[in-house]
């Protein structure tokens, strides 16, 4: 049996007391619609809530470390830190309010602009996903490798599309999607990058990629991915993934024919 390490134990702590004001809220969602708040008031509330707990429960662990974190809150700025956790307290906000199963609370923790561990928590499958550098990726005590298929016909590739409000242009997108969708058995649109991330790393998907994201969505799943023996590219050359939030993720069989399908999409 695997020993969680000490920055992992923190992590998991902290996901899991969020998790029981989440999964109360999400309890709750559907019933929502006659309320007197909109439902998206109320999910913003239990993502500020979560918010707050993880950022306490980290800090109390960890004081020196700075946060990087999605929801805006009052806390002083400390994201300019060496040592900082990259935090999203609900990715999947759509699915959450849609009473749809698929969401995740992320954390990653981060040394000198390098990741050194990440934690992707869905508290309805109970699925915890973590990894830490040079240790390997996990889901609770199983190792998690990428898949190995090797045939594009074969794999399953999911992808974030662009939404009303979302910075990601269409027309770049649908000639993405055109370069990748004939070629493969599916392509899914599952509403957590996160948790995409997370089912790369567990073989689960074949591969992934979206533009537009925040460091908080991605930072945990790119460990994981990585430290599954999987690969992690920018979408466009050169890019930093976190930085850009524009990336490819996928196992090593298939990464340079994905990568040059992608990148050499284009528009009209
Ligand atoms: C979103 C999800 C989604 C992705 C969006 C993100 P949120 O995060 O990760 O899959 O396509 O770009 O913003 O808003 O649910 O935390
Ligand atoms: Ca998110
Ligand atoms: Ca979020």
């Amino acid at each position: 049996m695997v020993m969680r390490p000490p920055l992992v134990n923190v992590m998991a702590r902290a996901a899991e007391k969020a998790a029981r004001g989440l999964k109360k809220d999400f309890g709750e969602v559907e019933h929502l619609q006659i309320s007197r708040k909109g439902p998206a008031d109320f999910v913003s509330t239990a993502d500020l809530q979560a918010q707050k707990i993880l950022r306490e429960e980290l800090s109390k662990a960890r004081p020196d470390f700075g946060f990087l974190m999605e929801e805006k809150d009052n806390a002083p700025d400390t994201s300019g830190k060496g040592e900082r956790w990259i935090v999203d307290p609900l990715d999947g906000t759509t699915n959450f309010l849609h009473g749809l199963p698929h969401w995740a609370i992320s954390i990653a923790a981060e040394r000198e602009g390098e990741l050194i561990a990440g934690l992707i928590y869905n508290p309805i499958s109970d699925e915890m996903f973590w990894a830490e550098k040079g240790i390997g990726a996990y889901c609770s005590n199983q190792r998690l490798r990428v898949s190995a298929r090797g045939d594009f016909a074969d794999c399953l590739i999911a992808t974030g599309m662009p939404f009303k409000g979302s910075s990601k242009p269409v027309a770049p997108f649908i000639a993405e999607l055109q370069a990748i969708m004939p070629h493969v058995a599916g392509v899914r649109r599952a509403g957590s990058a996160a948790l995409d991330l997370a089912y790369v790393a567990a073989g689960r998907y074949d591969g992934y990629w979206e533009s537009g994201l925040g460091p908080w969505d991605i930072a945990a799943g790119i460990l994981l991915v990585k430290e599954a023996g999987g690969f992690v590219a920018p979408l466009i050359a050169k890019q930093d993934p976190l930085k850009s939030g524009c990336l490819i993720a996928s196992n090593t069989a298939v990464h340079d024919k994905f990568v040059a399908a992608l990148r050499g999409a284009k528009v009209g």
